[in-house]
């Protein structure tokens, strides 16, 4: 059988994808080596990470705070890891099924394995699909009219590691709270999964290379972050590299060298290596059919997600860009309008919002204040703490009313980058993002009827500080 398309790799990009050409009536090949949809978001990333995130703070909540509403014992509690680990692996397993259930059906096949592209003939692409990466079984050939490549990143090495040294799939999975929990990288991934060891006992300190956590976001959430997750107990090696690393009676020996050629050591009983993803390393043979790669081993692809090889599209992490699972699912969509002629408009990338799930949550999109800075652009800002909400007051625990929202408009007051740290940061950049998407000015968010009490008021708040705001001329 001749299938329309040919969809490689069903993270959320891919799923996106073939729901999308499903929609369109397009008959669909789907192959991916996990035999599973998902991909890593839901089986080793965004999904189990936010499991064991909101076990863990439900946890902490319950040991801290409760007292303050007068409910007692809290001293006696405990959290069963292994427990916490069945409830992650349910959490997936429902999730697994729905992807599943996407996949297969009318005009849909899903096939587990690794996809190899052996070439092209007059009607498309004869894909052929291997039980194992090294290809050394027969292999079963399928043929498709166009391909769509949605294979995904994978987690970024540091050489001077050893063996052992854990990446977030084997961080998300342990059975028992690491006593002292080194992590190398203060980003995302750092900062997510420190917090779920840390908030059950564990010593946790972040490594990080440049002199601030979560490069590239807002100098505030930047700094704000820092101070929340100090106070719950991170420590940090700021503006230093890993040089060497031994491990010796199942202790970890670290060398960290510092721009000053100072050197210090440190000694851990885990290490988490979260320094960024990367491009796959292997190509699937599309470059023996000419698709184009960049210097970093991404694809190249035009506003449409067509590569430079007629019928191939690719989206998400092997693109480059961002790499987050709303911006794959977004290109899925948009990849299959293309393929079927349809012009859509461009998903921009200063309109996807990234959401960081520590305690307090950081949520921004758009611009920052950085961004604006060093653009040489006139800005005008403006912020609202949440102890200024009433909501914030009725919530009242863990941090709620530490947090604050500042918006930033351009000197025409059209909103240009909302930056939120606080309880449900993750769910109020929503509306932010909306605000960007439909090109609003602050004007128009101060005059909406916003509910009350709501911490979405604080949004309506900054906005409006915004609005009365002199312009800042960087
Ligand atoms: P990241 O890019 O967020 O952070 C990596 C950090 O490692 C950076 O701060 C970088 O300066 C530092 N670093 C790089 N080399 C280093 C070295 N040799 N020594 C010490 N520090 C070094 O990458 P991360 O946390 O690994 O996450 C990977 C991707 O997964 C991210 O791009 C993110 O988009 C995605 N992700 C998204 C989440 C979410 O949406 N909530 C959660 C987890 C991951």
């Amino acid at each position: 059988m001749l299938y329309d398309l040919g969809v490689i790799g069903t993270g959320p990009g891919g799923l996106a994808a073939v729901a999308e050409a499903r929609r369109r009536g397009l008959s669909v090949l789907c192959v991916d080596r996990r035999g599973a949809g998902g991909g890593v978001c839901l089986h080793e990333g965004c999904i189990p990470s936010k499991v064991l995130l909101h076990g863990t703070h439900l946890y902490r909540h319950a040991c801290d705070d409760l007292t303050h509403w007068g409910i007692g014992g809290g001293s006696r509690l405990t959290m069963d890891v292994k427990t916490l680990m069945a409830k992650k692996r349910a959490v997936i397993a429902g999730l697994a099924r729905g992807a599943d259930s996407l996949l297969k059906g009318a005009h849909a096949l899903s096939v587990a394995g690794h996809a190899y592209v052996t070439g092209r003939d007059k009607e498309g692409f004869c894909v052929s699909v291997h039980k194992k990466e090294s290809r050394d079984d027969k292999g079963t050939l399928y043929h498709v009219r166009t391909l769509l490549i949605a294979i995904g990143s994978m987690p970024s090495r540091l050489d001077v590691l050893p063996s052992g040294v854990m990446d977030s799939t084997s961080c998300l999975s342990l059975d028992a709270v690491p006593e002292h929990l080194l992590v190398i990288g203060g980003g995302y991934i750092g900062l997510e999964l420190g917090s779920v060891w840390r908030r059950l006992g564990a010593r946790v300190s972040v490594v990080e290379a440049q002199k601030h956590i979560l490069a590239g976001m807002d100098k505030d959430i930047r700094q704000a972050m820092h101070r929340a997750l100090t106070k719950q107990g991170f420590s940090w090696h700021m503006g230093v590299r890993v040089e060497s690393c031994h491990v010796d009676k199942g202790v970890y020996h670290l060398t960290l060298g510092h721009d000053d050629k100072r050197q210090e050591t440190l000694r851990a009983s885990h290490v988490l290596v979260a320094v960024g993803r990367m491009a796959h390393e292997t190509d699937m043979g599309l470059r023996a059919m000419g698709v184009a790669y960049d210097e970093r081993g991404f694809i190249i692809v035009d506003d449409g997600f067509r590569t430079n090889v007629d019928g191939v599209c690719a989206i998400g992490d092997c693109i480059g860009g961002k790499m987050l699972a709303h911006k794959a699912s977004g290109e899925g969509v948009r990849a299959i309008e293309s393929l079927c002629g349809v012009v859509s408009d461009r998903l921009q990338e200063e309109h996807i919002p990234a959401v960081i799930y520590t305690d307090p949550e950081a949520a921004s999109v758009g611009l920052s204040e950085d961004a604006l800075g060093d653009s040489r652009c006139a800005y005008k800002k403006g912020v609202c703490f949440f102890r200024a909400n009433g909501r914030a007051h009725t919530i009242g625990a863990m941090g709620a009313m530490d947090g604050f929202v500042k918006v930033l408009a351009y000197d025409d007051d059209r909103v240009c980058g909302v930056h939120i740290v606080g309880t449900q940061a993750g769910d109020m950049i929503a509306e932010a993002t909306q605000a960007l998407r439909f090109s609003a000015s602050c004007e128009d968010i101060m005059t909406q009827c916003q509910a009350h009490p709501t911490l979405s008021e604080a949004f309506v708040e900054a906005a409006a500080a915004a609005f009365r705001a002199s312009p800042h001329h960087p």
